[in-house]
This record gives C-alpha cells, sequence and structure tokens, in this order.
C-alpha cells in the first residue's frame, strides 16, 4: 500500500479496513459532535470501503468517490489525526471536492500539523484538476481554532444558514486552488 510521507514524523494511510476502527476512534475522539449514523465519521469511511450494508448510499448521495486517511507518527506507530475529502456531482454534472472529517488528534495540536495536512490535500486536488475545495464550518466554540485557520490559510465563507434547531451558525467556505 502506498502510504504518503508528509514529513520524517508522519504518514498518511489510506483507509483501509485494517485501520477503520482507529480511523473511526481518531476522528471520534476529535469531532465528538458528529457520531450521527448518517453523517458522521463512520459513515462516510464505510461508504467510501463499500461496506454492503451501505450500498447505494454514494449515488443517493451524489457522490462520485472519496479519499480518507488516518495520520500517523512513524516512529510510534500513534494516530494524530485524520483527513480526507469527497467529490459531489451536482444536479448540472459537475464535481466539486468536499474536505471531510479534517481534525489532528489533541495530543498532536500546535506543532504544524493541521497545516501540513491541509497543505497535502490542497495540493493533491489541485494535481487531480479541481480549481476549488469547499467545507461546512459551523459557529460551534470547539470549532473556533479550525475555523481561524481556515480564514487564515485563504478558505472564505460564502453561504450561511442557521439550523432550525439550535441558534447556531453553520456555512460553506470555499478556497480557489
Ligand atoms: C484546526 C486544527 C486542525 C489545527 O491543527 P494543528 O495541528 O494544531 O494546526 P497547526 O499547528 O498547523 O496550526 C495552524 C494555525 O492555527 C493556529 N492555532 C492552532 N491551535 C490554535 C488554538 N488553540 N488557538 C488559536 N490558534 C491556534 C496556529 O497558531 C496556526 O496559525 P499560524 O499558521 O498563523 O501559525 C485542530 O485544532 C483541530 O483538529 N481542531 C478540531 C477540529 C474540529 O473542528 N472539531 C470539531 C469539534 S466540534
Amino acid at each position: 500500500m502506498h502510504m504518503p510521507k508528509l514529513n520524517n514524523e508522519f504518514i498518511l494511510e489510506p483507509l483501509s479496513w485494517e485501520n477503520l476502527d482507529e480511523t473511526i476512534a481518531m476522528a471520534n475522539a476529535i469531532f465528538p459532535y458528529n457520531r450521527s449514523a448518517t453523517r458522521g465519521p463512520e459513515y462516510s469511511y464505510r461508504m467510501h470501503l463499500k461496506d454492503p450494508a451501505y450500498r447505494g448510499e454514494a449515488r443517493y448521495r451524489r457522490i462520485g468517490y472519496s479519499e480518507f486517511y488516518l495520520v500517523r507518527e512513524s516512529h510510534t506507530g500513534q494516530p494524530a489525526g485524520v483527513i480526507g475529502y469527497l467529490v459531489y456531482y451536482g444536479k448540472q454534472g459537475w464535481p466539486t471536492a468536499w474536505l471531510r472529517w479534517f481534525g489532528v488528534s489533541p495530543d498532536f495540536r500546535g506543532r504544524g500539523l493541521g497545516t501540513l495536512t491541509l497543505k497535502w490535500v490542497e495540493k493533491r486536488l489541485l494535481k487531480k484538476g479541481f480549481t476549488s475545495i469547499k467545507l461546512f464550518g459551523s459557529s460551534r466554540r470547539c470549532e473556533r481554532s479550525a475555523q481561524a485557520m481556515y480564514e487564515s490559510r485563504g478558505y472564505r465563507v460564502f453561504r450561511t444558514n442557521y439550523t432550525r434547531d439550535a441558534p447556531r451558525r453553520v456555512f460553506i467556505r470555499r478556497k480557489m486552488l
């Protein structure tokens, strides 16, 4: 299996059946509010792996393909974060790349790993011919550092919504690559 190296300390391990449980555990630790059966990381990961229980879901949601990775510290083997994207086909059939489940383990924050990982995925999408990348965000307090980071890396809010069930702002950010 090809494992891209982020630097001498970290590798990106493609999501597989072997590391699925570890990847779910890592994502759930980073996104404690997103364990939903139909929107959480496990759902995206199992759909990506073509779990028979999720048959037809990708087509229903117009998702063409996706890539997900577990970030691992090379010398200890410890999970350090998750990153991924999926390609969504709109009504006109145009593909759009969405950043999905990106975060760094609390144990590894503040050392540049988030920036490094995000830059890697941006470069990868550019190479694949995408001209922009989008993501969903919210005004939740726990997302504050993530939103600050997106803003400083050129991701601009271009659509805003208010959730019906909570006074929480939900928005879409976009960066032109
Ligand atoms: C956003 C996140 C990926 C950043 O990862 P990281 O490895 O710490 O990021 P970096 O070390 O590359 O730092 C990126 C930038 O953010 C800043 N930053 C990092 N943590 C910060 C914090 N707690 N407060 C303020 N700024 C912070 C850094 O100073 C850096 O800014 P700079 O580029 O101007 O120097 C990580 O904090 C994360 O996963 N957050 C939780 C994800 C989330 O939203 N979960 C949902 C919870 S509901």
